[in-house]
Protein backbone atom coordinates (compact mmCIF):
# COMPACT_ATOMS: atom_id res chain seq x y z
CA UNK A 1 0.00 0.00 0.00
CA UNK A 2 1.35 3.44 -1.12
CA UNK A 3 2.07 5.86 1.54
CA UNK A 4 -0.05 8.78 1.76
CA UNK A 5 -0.19 11.55 4.54
CA UNK A 6 -3.09 11.13 6.68
CA UNK A 7 -5.66 13.39 5.41
CA UNK A 8 -4.38 14.30 2.32
CA UNK A 9 -6.58 14.15 -0.87
CA UNK A 10 -6.50 11.21 -3.32
CA UNK A 11 -5.31 10.62 -6.14
CA UNK A 12 -8.49 10.26 -8.51
CA UNK A 13 -11.55 12.03 -8.39
CA UNK A 14 -14.24 10.27 -6.47
CA UNK A 15 -17.57 9.11 -7.42
CA UNK A 16 -18.64 8.43 -3.82
CA UNK A 17 -19.22 11.94 -3.13
CA UNK A 18 -22.65 12.19 -5.51
CA UNK A 19 -24.76 11.58 -2.61
CA UNK A 20 -27.18 14.58 -1.30
CA UNK A 21 -25.86 17.22 0.69
CA UNK A 22 -26.46 16.24 4.14
CA UNK A 23 -28.40 19.59 5.75
CA UNK A 24 -28.90 20.39 9.39
CA UNK A 25 -32.86 19.63 9.80
CA UNK A 26 -35.15 22.15 11.38
CA UNK A 27 -37.97 21.04 13.28
CA UNK A 28 -41.23 22.99 12.65
CA UNK A 29 -43.41 21.58 15.59
CA UNK A 30 -45.15 19.23 13.07
CA UNK A 31 -48.84 18.69 14.77
CA UNK A 32 -48.60 15.19 12.64
CA UNK A 33 -45.59 14.41 14.57
CA UNK A 34 -47.04 15.34 17.73
CA UNK A 35 -50.40 13.04 16.89
CA UNK A 36 -48.05 10.02 15.88
CA UNK A 37 -46.16 10.21 19.11
CA UNK A 38 -49.73 10.98 21.51
CA UNK A 39 -51.68 8.09 19.39
CA UNK A 40 -48.88 6.08 18.35
CA UNK A 41 -45.71 5.55 20.85
CA UNK A 42 -47.65 3.45 23.83
CA UNK A 43 -45.51 0.84 24.69
CA UNK A 44 -41.89 -0.15 24.68
CA UNK A 45 -38.97 2.33 23.81
CA UNK A 46 -42.06 4.22 21.59
CA UNK A 47 -43.73 4.76 25.24
CA UNK A 48 -40.57 6.29 26.61
CA UNK A 49 -39.97 8.53 24.09
CA UNK A 50 -43.06 9.79 24.34
CA UNK A 51 -42.50 9.93 28.17
CA UNK A 52 -39.61 11.90 27.21
CA UNK A 53 -41.60 14.40 25.23
CA UNK A 54 -44.06 15.11 28.03
CA UNK A 55 -41.17 15.48 30.38
CA UNK A 56 -39.82 18.09 28.41
CA UNK A 57 -42.49 19.84 26.61
CA UNK A 58 -44.83 19.74 29.75
CA UNK A 59 -42.76 19.77 33.30
CA UNK A 60 -39.44 21.49 31.69
CA UNK A 61 -40.76 23.65 30.06
CA UNK A 62 -43.29 24.86 31.97
CA UNK A 63 -42.69 28.92 32.71
CA UNK A 64 -43.51 27.84 36.64
CA UNK A 65 -40.75 25.43 37.23
CA UNK A 66 -37.86 28.17 35.42
CA UNK A 67 -36.03 25.34 34.63
CA UNK A 68 -32.46 25.61 33.73
CA UNK A 69 -32.04 23.11 30.92
CA UNK A 70 -28.51 21.40 29.73
CA UNK A 71 -28.38 19.39 26.29
CA UNK A 72 -25.51 17.12 26.19
CA UNK A 73 -24.47 15.49 23.19
CA UNK A 74 -22.28 12.00 22.40
CA UNK A 75 -22.23 10.18 19.27
CA UNK A 76 -21.55 11.38 15.63
CA UNK A 77 -24.57 14.29 15.37
CA UNK A 78 -23.41 16.56 14.13
CA UNK A 79 -22.33 15.00 10.90
CA UNK A 80 -25.29 13.25 10.75
CA UNK A 81 -27.05 16.77 10.20
CA UNK A 82 -28.79 16.88 14.04
CA UNK A 83 -27.27 20.39 14.75
CA UNK A 84 -30.36 21.86 13.12
CA UNK A 85 -32.41 20.41 16.26
CA UNK A 86 -30.19 22.13 18.63
CA UNK A 87 -30.32 25.16 16.74
CA UNK A 88 -33.52 25.33 16.70
CA UNK A 89 -34.03 24.47 20.54
CA UNK A 90 -31.09 27.35 20.95
CA UNK A 91 -33.03 30.39 19.17
CA UNK A 92 -36.28 29.68 20.93
CA UNK A 93 -34.66 29.58 24.52
CA UNK A 94 -35.64 25.61 24.79
CA UNK A 95 -31.81 24.58 25.99
CA UNK A 96 -29.89 27.30 28.49
CA UNK A 97 -26.01 25.43 28.22
CA UNK A 98 -24.72 22.27 25.67
CA UNK A 99 -22.11 20.18 26.79
CA UNK A 100 -20.48 18.13 23.77
CA UNK A 101 -17.77 16.25 21.97
CA UNK A 102 -15.33 18.29 20.83
CA UNK A 103 -15.99 15.99 17.80
CA UNK A 104 -19.63 17.45 17.19
CA UNK A 105 -18.16 20.91 17.24
CA UNK A 106 -15.21 20.86 14.93
CA UNK A 107 -17.89 18.93 12.73
CA UNK A 108 -20.17 21.87 13.00
CA UNK A 109 -17.64 23.91 11.62
CA UNK A 110 -17.70 22.46 8.10
CA UNK A 111 -21.31 23.03 7.77
CA UNK A 112 -20.43 27.07 9.41
CA UNK A 113 -17.77 26.75 6.33
CA UNK A 114 -20.04 25.76 3.78
CA UNK A 115 -18.09 22.53 3.11
CA UNK A 116 -20.50 19.69 1.94
CA UNK A 117 -20.73 16.30 3.74
CA UNK A 118 -22.63 13.85 1.63
CA UNK A 119 -24.89 11.16 2.59
CA UNK A 120 -23.86 7.55 1.22
CA UNK A 121 -23.64 4.04 2.36
CA UNK A 122 -22.02 2.07 5.63
CA UNK A 123 -21.08 -0.89 2.74
CA UNK A 124 -18.58 0.80 0.97
CA UNK A 125 -14.49 -0.20 0.11
CA UNK A 126 -12.70 1.90 3.27
CA UNK A 127 -9.16 1.37 0.82
CA UNK A 128 -10.56 2.53 -1.50
CA UNK A 129 -12.45 5.65 -0.59
CA UNK A 130 -8.71 6.06 1.72
CA UNK A 131 -7.07 5.82 -2.07
CA UNK A 132 -9.78 8.64 -3.24
CA UNK A 133 -9.08 10.97 -0.40
CA UNK A 134 -13.06 10.69 1.26
CA UNK A 135 -13.34 10.45 4.95
CA UNK A 136 -16.45 8.25 6.16
CA UNK A 137 -18.32 8.56 9.37
CA UNK A 138 -20.72 5.11 9.24
CA UNK A 139 -22.72 6.58 5.85
CA UNK A 140 -21.68 10.08 5.90
CA UNK A 141 -18.66 10.74 3.44
CA UNK A 142 -16.46 13.60 2.53
CA UNK A 143 -13.77 14.78 0.85
CA UNK A 144 -10.17 14.69 3.18
CA UNK A 145 -9.87 18.38 1.62
CA UNK A 146 -12.88 18.97 4.57
CA UNK A 147 -11.04 19.00 7.36
CA UNK A 148 -7.71 20.25 6.39
CA UNK A 149 -9.16 23.44 5.86
CA UNK A 150 -11.63 23.42 8.73
CA UNK A 151 -8.03 22.98 10.05
CA UNK A 152 -6.52 25.58 8.60
CA UNK A 153 -9.79 27.86 9.60
CA UNK A 154 -9.20 26.65 13.72
CA UNK A 155 -5.50 27.53 13.08
CA UNK A 156 -5.93 30.59 11.27
CA UNK A 157 -8.69 32.03 13.84
CA UNK A 158 -6.37 31.20 16.75
CA UNK A 159 -3.69 33.32 15.47
CA UNK A 160 -6.30 36.32 14.45
CA UNK A 161 -8.06 36.34 17.57
CA UNK A 162 -4.98 36.31 19.94
CA UNK A 163 -6.44 34.08 22.54
CA UNK A 164 -4.11 33.81 25.86
CA UNK A 165 -3.56 32.36 28.88
CA UNK A 166 -5.96 29.95 30.62
CA UNK A 167 -9.55 30.08 29.03
CA UNK A 168 -13.05 28.38 29.72
CA UNK A 169 -14.32 26.53 26.68
CA UNK A 170 -17.32 28.02 27.14
CA UNK A 171 -15.60 31.59 25.86
CA UNK A 172 -13.22 29.51 23.30
CA UNK A 173 -16.41 28.50 21.72
CA UNK A 174 -18.42 31.49 22.41
CA UNK A 175 -15.17 33.70 20.61
CA UNK A 176 -15.12 30.83 18.04
CA UNK A 177 -18.64 31.58 17.52
CA UNK A 178 -18.64 35.46 16.73
CA UNK A 179 -15.62 34.92 14.68
CA UNK A 180 -17.68 32.62 12.39
CA UNK A 181 -20.57 35.20 12.36
CA UNK A 182 -18.25 38.14 11.22
CA UNK A 183 -16.47 35.62 8.50
CA UNK A 184 -19.62 33.67 7.38
CA UNK A 185 -22.65 36.38 7.56
CA UNK A 186 -25.64 34.19 8.26
CA UNK A 187 -24.48 31.19 9.74
CA UNK A 188 -25.68 31.02 13.11
CA UNK A 189 -29.09 29.85 10.82
CA UNK A 190 -26.80 26.65 10.26
CA UNK A 191 -24.01 26.06 12.96
CA UNK A 192 -24.02 25.26 16.35
CA UNK A 193 -21.33 26.90 17.42
CA UNK A 194 -22.44 30.26 15.56
CA UNK A 195 -26.06 29.90 16.93
CA UNK A 196 -25.44 29.51 20.46
CA UNK A 197 -22.56 32.89 20.46
CA UNK A 198 -25.75 34.50 18.96
CA UNK A 199 -28.21 33.00 21.49
CA UNK A 200 -25.89 33.44 24.54
CA UNK A 201 -25.73 29.52 25.05
CA UNK A 202 -22.40 28.52 26.47
CA UNK A 203 -20.97 25.67 25.19
CA UNK A 204 -18.77 22.95 26.97
CA UNK A 205 -16.70 20.01 25.61
CA UNK A 206 -15.54 17.52 28.58
CA UNK A 207 -12.49 16.25 27.07
CA UNK A 208 -11.21 19.68 24.93
CA UNK A 209 -7.86 17.54 23.87
CA UNK A 210 -10.09 14.85 22.36
CA UNK A 211 -10.68 16.06 19.18
CA UNK A 212 -9.72 18.34 15.71
CA UNK A 213 -10.14 21.64 17.65
CA UNK A 214 -8.12 20.11 20.55
CA UNK A 215 -5.62 18.75 18.01
CA UNK A 216 -4.97 22.85 16.47
CA UNK A 217 -4.61 24.09 20.11
CA UNK A 218 -2.03 22.03 20.54
CA UNK A 219 -0.49 22.77 17.35
CA UNK A 220 -0.64 26.38 17.73
CA UNK A 221 1.06 26.26 21.28
CA UNK A 222 4.16 24.61 19.66
CA UNK A 223 4.35 26.13 16.87
CA UNK A 224 3.60 29.45 17.15
CA UNK A 225 4.54 29.45 20.96
CA UNK A 226 1.05 30.35 22.16
CA UNK A 227 0.25 30.45 26.06
CA UNK A 228 -3.74 29.38 25.54
CA UNK A 229 -4.38 26.61 27.45
CA UNK A 230 -8.14 25.18 28.09
CA UNK A 231 -9.10 25.42 32.06
CA UNK A 232 -11.12 22.70 32.40
CA UNK A 233 -11.05 24.15 36.30
CA UNK A 234 -12.88 26.66 35.06
CA UNK A 235 -15.41 24.36 33.07
CA UNK A 236 -16.16 22.25 36.06
CA UNK A 237 -17.00 25.69 38.12
CA UNK A 238 -19.20 27.55 35.51
CA UNK A 239 -21.02 24.47 35.06
CA UNK A 240 -21.40 24.01 38.80
CA UNK A 241 -22.21 27.37 38.93
CA UNK A 242 -25.04 27.44 36.23
CA UNK A 243 -26.63 24.41 38.00
CA UNK A 244 -26.31 26.25 41.38
CA UNK A 245 -28.04 29.36 40.20
CA UNK A 246 -31.24 27.43 38.00
CA UNK A 247 -34.45 27.35 39.92
CA UNK A 248 -34.48 23.69 39.02
CA UNK A 249 -32.43 21.70 36.94
CA UNK A 250 -32.85 19.65 34.01
CA UNK A 251 -30.70 17.57 31.22
CA UNK A 252 -31.22 15.92 27.96
CA UNK A 253 -28.76 13.15 27.47
CA UNK A 254 -27.78 12.30 24.03
CA UNK A 255 -26.02 8.79 23.67
CA UNK A 256 -24.19 9.54 26.92
CA UNK A 257 -20.15 9.48 27.48
CA UNK A 258 -18.34 11.79 29.21
CA UNK A 259 -20.33 14.97 28.47
CA UNK A 260 -23.31 13.07 30.43
CA UNK A 261 -20.74 12.63 33.30
CA UNK A 262 -19.58 16.72 32.71
CA UNK A 263 -23.53 17.35 33.23
CA UNK A 264 -24.25 14.98 36.22
CA UNK A 265 -21.39 15.56 38.33
CA UNK A 266 -22.56 19.17 38.57
CA UNK A 267 -24.68 18.24 41.68
CA UNK A 268 -21.74 16.21 43.37
CA UNK A 269 -19.40 19.16 43.15
CA UNK A 270 -22.01 20.90 44.63
CA UNK A 271 -22.81 18.89 47.99
CA UNK A 272 -19.65 16.89 48.31
CA UNK A 273 -16.97 19.34 47.35
CA UNK A 274 -17.79 22.79 48.04
CA UNK A 275 -20.48 21.84 51.20
CA UNK A 276 -23.66 23.38 48.90
CA UNK A 277 -26.69 20.67 49.06
CA UNK A 278 -28.37 21.43 45.53
CA UNK A 279 -30.76 18.58 46.32
CA UNK A 280 -29.80 16.61 42.73
CA UNK A 281 -31.33 17.42 39.19
CA UNK A 282 -35.52 17.47 38.94
CA UNK A 283 -35.60 16.15 35.49
CA UNK A 284 -33.54 13.50 33.34
CA UNK A 285 -34.17 12.78 30.02
CA UNK A 286 -31.55 10.09 28.19
CA UNK A 287 -31.62 9.01 24.53
CA UNK A 288 -29.19 6.39 24.18
CA UNK A 289 -28.02 2.93 22.69
CA UNK A 290 -26.21 1.74 25.72
CA UNK A 291 -27.30 -0.68 28.42
CA UNK A 292 -26.93 -0.44 31.83
CA UNK A 293 -25.47 -4.66 32.06
CA UNK A 294 -22.20 -3.39 31.43
CA UNK A 295 -22.50 -1.21 34.54
CA UNK A 296 -20.43 1.79 32.53
CA UNK A 297 -21.83 5.70 32.70
CA UNK A 298 -23.52 5.66 29.50
CA UNK A 299 -25.73 2.93 30.65
CA UNK A 300 -26.07 4.31 33.66
CA UNK A 301 -29.97 4.47 34.70
CA UNK A 302 -31.37 7.82 36.76
CA UNK A 303 -32.11 5.61 39.42
CA UNK A 304 -27.89 4.85 40.13
CA UNK A 305 -27.67 8.55 39.63
CA UNK A 306 -29.78 8.97 42.72
CA UNK A 307 -27.22 7.41 44.75
CA UNK A 308 -24.86 10.20 44.01
CA UNK A 309 -26.93 12.64 44.84
CA UNK A 310 -27.26 13.24 41.24
CA UNK A 311 -30.48 12.87 40.98
CA UNK A 312 -33.22 13.96 43.34
CA UNK A 313 -34.49 10.86 45.12
CA UNK A 314 -38.34 12.55 44.75
CA UNK A 315 -38.37 13.21 40.97
CA UNK A 316 -37.53 9.11 39.73
CA UNK A 317 -41.42 9.70 37.86
CA UNK A 318 -39.60 12.79 35.97
CA UNK A 319 -36.34 10.46 34.60
CA UNK A 320 -36.44 8.44 31.54
CA UNK A 321 -34.69 6.55 29.31
CA UNK A 322 -35.59 6.04 25.66
CA UNK A 323 -33.34 3.59 24.01
CA UNK A 324 -33.48 4.40 20.75
CA UNK A 325 -31.14 5.98 17.66
CA UNK A 326 -30.86 9.77 18.56
CA UNK A 327 -30.87 10.02 14.82
CA UNK A 328 -34.15 9.03 14.62
CA UNK A 329 -35.63 10.07 18.43
CA UNK A 330 -33.87 13.50 18.81
CA UNK A 331 -35.93 14.61 15.48
CA UNK A 332 -39.14 13.67 16.91
CA UNK A 333 -38.78 14.79 20.13
CA UNK A 334 -37.54 18.24 18.92
CA UNK A 335 -41.00 18.34 16.84
CA UNK A 336 -43.08 17.78 19.75
CA UNK A 337 -41.42 20.30 21.54
CA UNK A 338 -41.54 22.90 19.03
CA UNK A 339 -45.03 22.42 18.49
CA UNK A 340 -45.96 22.28 22.06
CA UNK A 341 -48.10 25.24 23.70
CA UNK A 342 -44.20 25.87 25.77
CA UNK A 343 -42.72 25.60 22.52
CA UNK A 344 -40.37 28.99 23.41
CA UNK A 345 -39.38 30.83 26.46
CA UNK A 346 -37.45 34.13 27.14
CA UNK A 347 -33.49 33.20 26.72
CA UNK A 348 -31.09 32.99 29.83
CA UNK A 349 -28.00 33.53 27.58
CA UNK A 350 -25.90 32.34 30.61
CA UNK A 351 -23.05 33.02 28.44
CA UNK A 352 -23.20 36.78 29.94
CA UNK A 353 -23.37 35.60 33.28
CA UNK A 354 -21.10 33.44 33.53
CA UNK A 355 -18.64 35.33 35.72
CA UNK A 356 -21.82 36.26 38.04
CA UNK A 357 -22.76 32.82 38.57
CA UNK A 358 -19.05 31.73 39.36
CA UNK A 359 -18.39 34.67 41.89
CA UNK A 360 -21.87 33.25 43.83
CA UNK A 361 -20.88 30.11 43.98
CA UNK A 362 -17.93 31.58 45.36
CA UNK A 363 -20.05 33.64 47.68
CA UNK A 364 -21.86 30.62 49.05
CA UNK A 365 -18.75 28.23 49.14
CA UNK A 366 -17.17 30.51 51.47
CA UNK A 367 -20.08 30.55 53.66
CA UNK A 368 -20.39 27.30 54.36
CA UNK A 369 -16.89 27.15 54.91
CA UNK A 370 -16.59 30.10 56.70
CA UNK A 371 -19.28 28.11 59.23
CA UNK A 372 -17.23 24.96 59.22
CA UNK A 373 -14.59 26.63 60.06
CA UNK A 374 -16.04 27.87 63.40
CA UNK A 375 -17.82 24.71 64.26
CA UNK A 376 -14.37 23.15 64.54
CA UNK A 377 -12.75 26.14 66.26
CA UNK A 378 -15.94 25.24 69.17
CA UNK A 379 -14.75 21.59 68.96
CA UNK A 380 -11.87 21.35 70.95
CA UNK A 381 -13.46 23.18 73.92
CA UNK A 382 -16.11 20.87 73.76
CA UNK A 383 -13.32 17.69 73.56
CA UNK A 384 -12.56 19.23 76.65
CA UNK A 385 -15.16 19.34 78.66
CA UNK A 386 -15.64 15.57 78.17
CA UNK A 387 -12.05 14.84 79.52
N1 LIG B 1 -11.98 14.31 14.62
C1 LIG B 1 -12.65 14.46 15.72
O1 LIG B 1 -12.76 15.58 16.16
C2 LIG B 1 -13.28 13.26 16.35
C3 LIG B 1 -14.01 12.39 15.54
C4 LIG B 1 -14.68 11.35 16.14
C5 LIG B 1 -14.59 11.18 17.51
N2 LIG B 1 -13.89 12.03 18.28
C6 LIG B 1 -13.88 11.87 19.76
O2 LIG B 1 -14.17 10.53 20.10
C7 LIG B 1 -14.90 10.47 21.34
C8 LIG B 1 -16.10 9.55 21.18
O3 LIG B 1 -17.11 10.28 20.60
P1 LIG B 1 -18.58 9.84 20.25
O4 LIG B 1 -19.32 11.11 20.14
O5 LIG B 1 -18.58 8.96 19.03
O6 LIG B 1 -19.15 9.10 21.52
P2 LIG B 1 -19.11 7.58 22.03
O7 LIG B 1 -18.82 6.65 20.94
O8 LIG B 1 -18.25 7.57 23.24
O9 LIG B 1 -20.63 7.41 22.43
C9 LIG B 1 -21.10 7.75 23.71
C10 LIG B 1 -22.35 6.98 24.01
O10 LIG B 1 -23.38 7.42 23.14
C11 LIG B 1 -24.08 6.32 22.60
N3 LIG B 1 -24.41 6.64 21.22
C12 LIG B 1 -23.54 6.85 20.21
N4 LIG B 1 -24.21 7.07 19.06
C13 LIG B 1 -25.53 7.03 19.38
C14 LIG B 1 -26.73 7.17 18.62
N5 LIG B 1 -26.71 7.41 17.30
N6 LIG B 1 -27.90 7.08 19.28
C15 LIG B 1 -27.95 6.84 20.61
N7 LIG B 1 -26.85 6.66 21.36
C16 LIG B 1 -25.65 6.75 20.75
C17 LIG B 1 -23.16 5.12 22.69
O11 LIG B 1 -23.93 3.98 23.03
C18 LIG B 1 -22.20 5.49 23.80
O12 LIG B 1 -22.57 4.86 24.98
C19 LIG B 1 -15.28 11.90 21.69
O13 LIG B 1 -14.52 12.31 22.77
C20 LIG B 1 -14.98 12.66 20.43
O14 LIG B 1 -14.62 14.01 20.70
C21 LIG B 1 -13.23 13.05 17.69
Amino acid sequence: MPHRAPGSPGHSASNYLTGKAIQYYRPRGSAEVRQLIDGSFQAFNAGRLSEACHIFADKMLAPEHDTTIGLTVAGALTPAGLGGCAIELMERGLIDFIISTGANLYHDLHYALNFTLHRGSPFLDDVELYEQGVIRIYDVLFPATVLLETDLYIRDFLVRAKLSGPMATSELHYRLGLDLMERQPGCEAYSVVACAANAGVPIYTSSPGDSSIGMNIAYHELMNGSTLMIDPNRDVNEVCAIILAGKKNGCVILGGGSPKNFYLQGQPTLWEVYGIPKGGNDYFIQITTDQVVWGGLSGATPSEAVSWGKVNPGVLPDTVVAYCDSTIAFPLFCEYAVGSPNGRRPRKELVHKRDAMVADLLKQAKAVHTDKSATMAEQPAEIDRHR
